[in-house]
């Protein structure tokens, strides 16, 4: 279904029927350690040994060239201490409307998008490892673009743009051209941080710069304390977290800040069009 050539339905939003395979994990002192052994997801939390089968959920468009794809994600769980509003559900909250916004729009994408909400990521990047290695070769070099949205919606929040570009740029300088662009126009600072080779983010981005994929991450910042430096360029409370609640059970709905939520939103969707529809671009 759909008009040729005009994106207005997506094929659905479709579990991918694969569960995550071959992961053992064990909790100490609340971290988790993963080690591949067996077929399926093995916890051990305290004495309690349980396994258990998690789903990403996939959303492709219907049009646009199969052979370049802009991937959007972001990971749908939480660590158990929490509900996890800011750490995730702020960036699947972006993702979801990109893909609304999207969907109702007249933009007639060139690329195919997906669009990704990972399970496992707390638990070590499970969902987006498992997603790119079960791609094909052919699949995998498809993949132009990979834009990550962890945490932005943070309280005493910083704009931080993170990306690992790789060696074959794809549509990373397009996308980061726009956000940078975004950002400017609207008179919102931003950082931007260069992760590659042996540093690399500790978010589903990893998963995807680790087979080569160029990628962007949007960010508002975590339990690390907001510098001077930050405190000057953005505002806000130096010397305290940009999220207080990180990984706590206060990360409610109360330790989101909508207006930043909203320019992170408003940034990824002008950075999915720069990248996955260049006509239509300029006029966005
Ligand atoms: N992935 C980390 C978490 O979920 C937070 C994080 C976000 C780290 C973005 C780096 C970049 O706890
Ligand atoms: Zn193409
Ligand atoms: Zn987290
Ligand atoms: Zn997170």
């Amino acid at each position: 279904e759909g008009t040729p050539g005009r994106l207005d339905r997506f094929s659905g939003v479709l579990p991918t029927a694969a569960a995550i395979p071959v992961v053992a994990i064990s909790f100490e002192q609340g971290r988790a350690l993963a080690s591949r052994t067996g077929a399926q997801v093995s916890v051990k939390v305290d004495a309690a040994v349980g396994t258990r089968t998690t789903r990403n959920v996939l959303a492709d468009t219907r049009i646009g060239h199969p052979d370049e794809v802009v991937v959007v994600g972001a990971h749908l769980d939480s660590v158990r201490e929490g509900p996890g509003m800011n750490d995730n559900a702020s960036g699947s909250a972006a993702v979801l409307q990109a893909a609304v916004r999207l969907a109702r729009s007249n933009v007639s994408v060139r690329h195919h998008v997906r669009f990704a909400f990972w399970s496992a990521e707390e638990l070590g990047l499970l969902g987006s490892k498992h997603h790119v290695a079960q791609l094909s070769d052919v699949e995998r070099e498809a993949m132009r673009l990979y834009i990550n949205l962890d945490m932005v919606g943070s309280r005493n929040f910083g704009r931080f743009i993170y990306s690992s570009p790789q060696s074959s740029q794809g549509l990373y300088p397009v996308a980061l051209a726009a956000l940078r662009e975004h950002f400017r126009q609207r008179d919102l600072p931003f950082e931007e941080r260069m992760v590659g080779g042996r540093q690399r983010t500790a978010s589903d981005d990893a998963s995807f710069a680790a087979r080569g994929i160029p990628t962007l991450g949007l960010y508002t910042g975590a339990g690390e304390r907001k510098n001077d430096a930050q405190g000057a360029l953005f505002g806000g409370a130096v010397g305290q977290p940009f999220d207080a609640c990180y990984h706590q059970a206060c990360d409610t709905t109360d330790n989101v800040e909508g207006t930043v939520l909203n320019d992170m939103s408003e940034a990824l969707f002008a950075a999915l069009i720069a990248s996955a529809a260049p006509d239509m671009g300029a006029k966005q």
